[in-house]
């Protein structure tokens, strides 16, 4: 039974035309796009999906990160979308993320404090539907 995931195109990955790219490797993985927009996200939104970050040390530098331009947030269906998706993104660190991946390929972390990494995607399925639910209030 397929399952969905939260995955966000990040300011650098916006930034950097890396777009469609970074959908056009999801979709060739066999992937469906269910819900797909554009916006740069409040501090209010940030705080929700970040909320086991916020007390961290980099979260000042992570807000900054993710306000600094619009992202693409996307909602991914498919038989086991999560593993899939975490497979294709790689590692959190750029650095150690493995070639074929798509942080391994593309992402470009140089000493910025928040770690750019192009995308996020949901961890878990609990995860996944609690996203979703803050980055798409109008599917609930
Ligand atoms: P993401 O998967 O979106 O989840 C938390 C984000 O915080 C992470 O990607 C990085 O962009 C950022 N970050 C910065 N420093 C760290 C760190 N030391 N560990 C984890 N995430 C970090």
């Amino acid at each position: 039974s397929p399952s969905r995931i939260l995955i966000l195109i990040k300011p650098d990955g916006v930034r950097r035309r890396l777009t469609g790219e970074i959908l056009r490797r999801i979709e060739a993985k066999g992937y469906a796009l269910t819900a797909l927009k554009l916006l740069t996200p409040t501090e209010e939104v940030l705080a929700a999906h970040y909320v086991e970050h916020v007390e961290r040390p980099f979260y000042p530098g992570l807000v900054e990160y993710m306000t600094s331009g619009p992202v693409v947030a996307a909602v991914v269906e498919g038989d086991r979308v999560i593993e899939g998706c975490r497979s294709l993104m790689g590692t959190t660190d750029p650095t150690t993320a493995a070639p074929g991946t798509i942080r391994g390929d593309l992402a470009r972390d140089w000493g910025t404090d928040a770690m750019e990494n192009l995308i996020h995607g949901s961890d878990c399925e609990s995860s996944a539907a609690r996203e979703i639910s803050i980055w798409f209030p109008e599917l609930g």
